[in-house]
């Protein structure tokens, strides 16, 4: 580790940022190191303030001693969440062109008289992954809806960003860049003091579920999935719990079913249970 940040009011020790980083990564699967530790000290120092605490020291002992909501707290301080809607625009693209026409081609009725398809948004941090999702759905198979049985599930461990995602509601710059169209058909604008913000359409919100859920937990569903985003959380594990994780991804989709992950992310020795078929996009094999 390298030296204890100086000149700032609240000091961190070594002692204190390895303590952090070993808190996280039980807690989350994050691993924090050294280039991390501005990151950190700037993050916790709001949350020590807050708390009129004196030092890093007073808050890992509050860490040590208090309970879940604590925790939460913290764990909510230390994730990133970075994201957009459509980021990563071939993933949607691939759905439109390829998969979803797949799927209309061969899935079958249930006893309910419809098709299902289920979708995990694994790390959805805000809401933007899973709307571009039903968005894209809704654009492909609008006419055909009343015959699915379509379901996303939105999933993440931050509990704030959760809570975005739950309402719906969005400045109005961050759909700046979708097409005039969907903003027409998917967002309504506030009015009065709400007029920056948007609220995503009943159609996008009805087909989607935000659940708090640690990657690293038992999972409760049982799936199987048609199709998994888990783009942009692996890169913070360590090599062995992203192959634990891509283990108990494989298991939870259909044969046949698409693991997506993120633009800089890859299957490593995992490589070989899955057939690449596009651009950070895995097949699970019939
Ligand atoms: C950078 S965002 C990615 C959001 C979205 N998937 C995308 O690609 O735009 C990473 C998300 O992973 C979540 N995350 C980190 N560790 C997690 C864990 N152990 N379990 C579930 N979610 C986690 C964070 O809270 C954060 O919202």
């Amino acid at each position: 580790m390298t030296q204890n940040v100086r000149d700032k009011a609240v000091r961190l020790t070594n002692e204190d940022f390895k303590f952090i980083c070993d808190f996280v990564y039980q807690s989350t699967g994050i691993v924090l190191n050294d280039n991390k530790r501005e990151m950190v000290y700037r993050r916790l120092t709001r949350i020590i303030r807050e708390k009129k605490l004196n030092s890093f020291s007073d808050y890992c002992q509050l860490l040590r001693q208090q309970g879940e909501q604590e925790k939460d707290y913290f764990i909510n301080a230390i994730t990133t969440n970075l994201t957009s809607f459509f980021r990563e625009q071939h993933h949607f693209d691939y759905l439109t062109n390829e998969e979803l026409p797949k799927l209309m081609a061969t899935k079958v009725m249930e006893a309910n008289g419809k098709k299902r398809v289920r979708i995990w948004s694994s790390a959805s941090s805000t809401g933007e992954e899973p709307y571009s999702i039903a968005i894209t759905l809704l654009e492909k198979m609008h006419t055909l809806m009343s015959s699915w049985d379509v379901k996303i599930l939105a999933t993440d461990i931050d509990s704030n960003v959760l809570a975005t995602g739950k309402s719906g509601i969005y400045e109005y710059r961050r759909i700046e860049n979708i097409s005039e169209k969907l903003k027409r058909n998917y967002f309504h604008r506030g009015c009065g003091k709400n007029e920056k913000n948007v609220r995503v359409d009943k159609k996008l919100s009805d087909l989607i579920t935000f659940k708090q859920l640690n990657l690293l937990h038992e999972w409760p569903m049982t799936g199987p999935f048609d199709i998994i985003f888990c783009r942009n959380v692996i890169i913070y594990f360590d090599k062995p719990t992203q192959q634990g994780l891509f283990a108990r991804y494989y298991d939870l989709l259909a044969p046949g079913g698409l693991l997506m992950l993120g633009h800089s992310e890859n299957l490593g020795a995992f490589t070989q249970h899955f057939d690449n078929v596009g651009r950070t996009i895995f097949r699970k094999p019939l």
